[in-house]
C-alpha cells in the first residue's frame, strides 16, 4: 500500500539557512500523526512542503505516491506547472492557527466558495453540503453568521468544515488551537477527534499533549530540522529514548 506521506531525506533552505536538514517520515493512510517540537524546528515549513506551498530543496517528498512539485517520467523529474500544483493541492486540506475565513461571507458561504469555484459544484449542492458540514462541526444553527460574530473556536470549526468541503484525502493542522481561549479549545479538539475516528489521515502540529496522547497513532518529535524521535504516543511521550525529547517534554508537560 502507498503511504499518504513519504519523506526521504527532505531538506529545505531559505537562502543559506537550512531549515529542514534531512527529514525522514512516513504517514500511512488513515493515520493521525502529531508533530511536536520547539519553535523554529521546522514544523510549519514541513507542512508547507507537504501542501506544495514550498518546494523541497533536496530529497524526495511523496504525497499519495506522487512527488511534491515534480512529475516523474522515464526516470527524470520535471517541475510541475502552477496549474498542476493547484490541482494536487486541492486534495489536501489545511487548517492554520489563524482561521483566515472570508470576513464578508457567512459561515455557509465560506464553505460553499471553493467547491463552487474550483470543483464546479452547483450552488444548491454546495449549500446542502455546507449545512451538513456545519452540523458535523456542531454549528448547524450558525450558517448565516458572519465570522466577526463567531467566537474563535466557532471560526476554527468553520475553517475545518471549509477544508472538508473539498473532500481532501489528507488534512494538515498547524497549531489549530493555539490562538484560542482555553475554554474554546475542547470543541475544536472534539471535531478533530471525530475526524480521526472516521479514518481521516491527519498531520497535526500541536502543543496539546493530551490530544496527542489520546488520538495520535504516531508522535514525531522534531528539533533543528530533523526528526529526533518518532513512535507510538505511549513511547515518545511517556518513555522518550532521546535526551532532546525528554528536555522538550519537561518544558511543555
Ligand atoms: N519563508 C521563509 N523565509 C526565510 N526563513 C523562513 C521562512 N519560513 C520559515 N523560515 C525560518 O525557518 C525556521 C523554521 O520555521 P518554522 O516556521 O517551520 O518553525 P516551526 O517549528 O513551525 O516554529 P513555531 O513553533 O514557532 O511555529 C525559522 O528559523 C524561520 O525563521
Ligand atoms: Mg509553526
Amino acid at each position: 500500500m502507498t503511504a499518504m506521506i513519504h519523506a526521504e531525506q527532505v531538506t529545505k533552505s531559505f537562502g543559506h539557512h537550512e531549515v529542514l536538514r534531512g527529514i525522514d517520515l512516513t504517514v500511512e493512510a488513515g493515520e493521525v500523526c502529531c508533530l511536536l517540537g520547539p519553535s523554529g524546528s521546522g514544523k510549519s515549513t514541513f507542512l508547507r512542503c507537504v501542501n506544495h506551498l514550498e518546494t523541497v530543496s533536496s530529497g524526495r517528498l511523496r504525497v499519495d505516491g506522487q512527488l511534491v512539485g515534480y512529475r516523474e517520467s522515464h526516470g527524470r523529474l520535471h517541475e510541475l506547472r502552477p496549474r498542476e500544483i493547484a490541482a494536487r493541492r486541492r486534495d489536501i486540506g489545511m487548517v492554520f492557527q489563524r482561521f483566515n475565513l472570508f470576513p464578508h461571507l457567512s459561515a455557509a458561504a465560506n464553505i460553499m466558495e471553493a467547491p463552487m469555484r474550483v470543483r464546479g459544484v452547483s450552488k444548491t449542492d454546495a449549500r446542502q453540503q455546507a449545512l451538513a458540514l456545519l452540523d458535523r462541526v456542531g454549528l448547524a444553527d450558525r450558517a448565516e453568521a458572519y465570522p466577526a460574530t463567531l467566537s474563535g473556536g466557532q471560526q476554527q470549526r468553520v475553517a475545518i468544515a471549509r477544508a472538508l468541503a473539498m473532500r481532501p484525502k489528507l488534512m494538515l493542522f498547524d497549531e489549530p488551537t493555539s490562538a484560542l481561549d482555553p475554554e474554546l479549545v475542547g470543541d475544536v479538539l472534539d471535531v478533530m477527534r471525530s475526524l480521526a475516528a472516521e479514518g481521516m489521515t491527519m498531520v497535526v502540529v500541536t502543543h496539546e499533549m493530551g490530544f496527542a496522547r489520546e488520538v495520535a497513532d504516531t508522535v514525531v518529535f522534531m528539533d533543528g530540522g530533523v526528526v529526533v524521535e518518532a513512535g507510538q504516543p505511549g513511547q515518545v511521550l511517556v518513555a522518550p529514548r532521546e535526551e532532546r525529547t525528554r528536555g522538550f517534554l519537561a518544558k511543555v508537560l
